[in-house]
Parts: C-alpha cells; sequence; structure tokens
C-alpha cells in the first residue's frame, strides 16, 4: 500500500553529483515521514555517459527516464568535454533528453526570498517581493533549428516556430497565469523577426480563450532591460527557448544568486527537475556549492509531478527557514549570514527542518 513513485536520478557533472545528493537526501526525510515511498534510479547523461559510454546521451538513459514517474537531474558539462564535437559534448545530451521527453514547457520561478533582499546586486526595494515566474519554450526555436551548419568562413542556425508550438507553449503560460495575478508579458523580437511576428499572432489567438488574463507584448531587449529597471511589473513571462534561456538567467540574479533558482521542464510525458545554474567545475568537489536550486527543484517534483503538495510545502518553508536563520553557502556568504555552512550541511539542515 501507499504512494510508491520511481525517480529517475541524473547526478552529471561537477558540482552535479553533490547538490542531487542534498536533494535525495531531503526528499528521504520527507518521505519516510509523510507516507510515500520514492524508489530511485540513477542514469547517466552529459560528460559522465561520455565516459562511460562514449556518447552523451546513452539509449538505456532515454528507455530508463521515460519509465519513471520524474526524473530529478544535476547539472552537466566541463572544461573537459569542451572540445569534442558538437553533438558529442555533454550539453547535446541534456538538448537531446528534453527532445526525447517532449519537455517543451520550461518553468521558471525568479523569486526573491525576503531574507535575502540584501543579496541581491540590485537595491532591496526593487527586488522585495519580486515573483516571476518565466515560461520558457524548450524544444524548439534556434536551439534545434534545421538546417544548421558549420562551414569554413559562414556558419548558420534557424529560428523556426510552427503554430502549434506556440499554441501549446502559451497554453501552458496562459492556465499558469490563472493560478498567479493573471498578467503575461510575452516577449519577443517582432520588429526583426517573421518567426516572432507569428509567435505574437498566435499568441494573441490564444488569448481569446482566457479573457480574464492581461496579455502583454514586450521585445527582448527591452524585456532584459525592465528586468533590471523594474521586475516587479512582471507576472509571467512568456518566451521562446533562446531567449528564454537569456532571460531565466538575468532574472536569476534578482534573487542574489543563481544557486537558489530551480525549474520544471514538462510537457509531454515524464517532467525533468533541475536547477537552471550550470555544473560550475571550478568549484565542484569542494563541498561548498549551493544546494537549494536543487532542492527547490525536488519541491517543484513533488508538486508537479507527483501531486505530493504537501510535502513540497514543507521544503518551501524549510528552505525560508534557513535562509531566515542566517545559514549561508559561500555564493551568499555576505549577506546577513550567520554561519557559513557547507553543501552537505545545508542538506542536513533542510532535513532536519522538512521533518518537524
Ligand atoms: C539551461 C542551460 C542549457 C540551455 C545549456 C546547458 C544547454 O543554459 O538549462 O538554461 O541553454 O538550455
Ligand atoms: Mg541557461
Amino acid at each position: 500500500m501507499g504512494r510508491n513513485y520511481k525517480i529517475g536520478v541524473i547526478k552529471g557533472d561537477g558540482i552535479g553529483p553533490e547538490i542531487v545528493d542534498e536533494a535525495v537526501k531531503v526528499l528521504d526525510a520527507l518521505s519516510a515521514n509523510m507516507g510515500f515511498n520514492l524508489e530511485y534510479k540513477e542514469m547517466l547523461l552529459g560528460g559522465a555517459a561520455i565516459d562511460e559510454t562514449g556518447v552523451p546521451l546513452p539509449q538505456e538513459t532515454i528507455q530508463g527516464a521515460k519509465q519513471c514517474d520524474a526524473v530529478l537531474f544535476g547539472a552537466i558539462g566541463g572544461p573537459k568535454w569542451d572540445n569534442l564535437e558538437r553533438h558529442l559534448r555533454p550539453e547535446s545530451g541534456l538538448l537531446g533528453i528534453r527532445k526525447e521527453m517532449g519537455t517543451f514547457a520550461n518553468l521558471r520561478p525568479a523569486i526573491v526570498y525576503d531574507e535575502l533582499v540584501n543579496a541581491s546586486t540590485l537595491k532591496p526595494n526593487v527586488v522585495k517581493g519580486v515573483d516571476i515566474m518565466v515560461v520558457r519554450e524548450l524544444t524548439g526555436g534556434i536551439y534545434f533549428g534545421q538546417p544548421r551548419e558549420l562551414l569554413e568562413d559562414r556558419a548558420y542556425n534557424t529560428m523556426i516556430y510552427t503554430k502549434e508550438e506556440v499554441i501549446r507553449i502559451a497554453k501552458v503560460a496562459f492556465e499558469i497565469a490563472m493560478k498567479r495575478d493573471k498578467r503575461i508579458c510575452s516577449v519577443d523580437k517582432a520588429n526583426v523577426l517573421e518567426v516572432s511576428q507569428l509567435w505574437r499572432e498566435t499568441v494573441e489567438e490564444v488569448a481569446k480563450d482566457y479573457p480574464e488574463v492581461e496579455l502583454t507584448h514586450m521585445y527582448v531587449d527591452n524585456a532584459a532591460m525592465q528586468l533590471i529597471r523594474e521586475p516587479k511589473q512582471f507576472d509571467v513571462i512568456l518566451t521562446g527557448n533562446i531567449f528564454g534561456d537569456i532571460l531565466s538567467d538575468a532574472a536569476s540574479m534578482l534573487s542574489g544568486s543563481i544557486g537558489l533558482l530551480p525549474s520544471a521542464s514538462t510537457g509531454l510525458g515524464v517532467g525533468i527537475y533541475e536547477p537552471i545554474h550550470g555544473s560550475a567545475p571550478d568549484i565542484a568537489g569542494q563541498g561548498i556549492a549551493n544546494p537549494l536550486a536543487t532542492i527547490s527543484s525536488a519541491s517543484m517534483m513533488l508538486r508537479y509531478a507527483l501531486g505530493e503538495n504537501e510535502a513540497a510545502d514543507k521544503i518551501d518553508e524549510a528552505i525560508k527557514k534557513s535562509l531566515a536563520k542566517g545559514y549561508r553557502t559561500g555564493d551568499l556568504s555576505a549577506y546577513d549570514a550567520v554561519e557559513i555552512c557547507s553543501c552537505s550541511e545545508i542538506g542536513d539542515i533542510i532535513a532536519n527542518y522538512v521533518c518537524r
């Protein structure tokens, strides 16, 4: 009896293994206390997969992931694999698994914790209360467009969106907006790009089914500026793959550290839950990485993939509590820190709090 879930675990490279271990520690503490059971299946992706199997995305990982209820993922990449051909690089593994799993909707919340308003490089009054959801299209656009080629003296990529792709991601954004402040800003470059023109017209069409939601449009250059100027004007930001990649990194700094922000990649089947940051090879293995983005991704996994909302709430509360108490990893050490903690100490603290 009880609720049993199968979780695919992809630790990846760099700090990936350290941060995922802490998220699993927290999940184990929760499941022991809340009457559900998690069965983990470890899988290879990225550099770790290249070293082991010669390819960044082994067939076994694709098959294994599809049989899980959700996949928890750390980070991939590092200098060791930088000189490989593009299709053999760790990044190709990540893009490949997103495509294989049909995770076209990437949800990237940018939340500023009250406890960390001083940690942002922006003034506290600008960032206090920021709560943005970036909805990034993840399996289309210039990342995947064909044709693409690197020639001797010329190289090209293609930015393509079909109407169908825009409709499905726009629907996700509108559904999310309905549960929030009912405001969407769709970000494009419609003054220059045909693909953005189609994007804009299509989002307008989808909007007709959601009369309660206020829809505005913004060019991506202006959006980058507005995110820094007055971030509180945004509720949901809906955008394509590459614009979303760039804007979500920018938005992460509102919160003070990219080490805080989680993401959920959802869509046609099994979702992938991962921090938005990279594998940070420069600090890998030192035990100083911030595991909160991954622990927070585990919370999104519990909520969106498993429907274990109470457990997710416990993680979110525990993170806030640990920040309020002044427990900080190195990236946040300059801000109201009471105690500088290692990666695993933060994991211990959160695991302890979620059991109370
Ligand atoms: C991200 C990352 C990836 C992306 C890279 C590692 C391929 O930057 O998840 O934002 O560009 O999507
Ligand atoms: Mg990125």
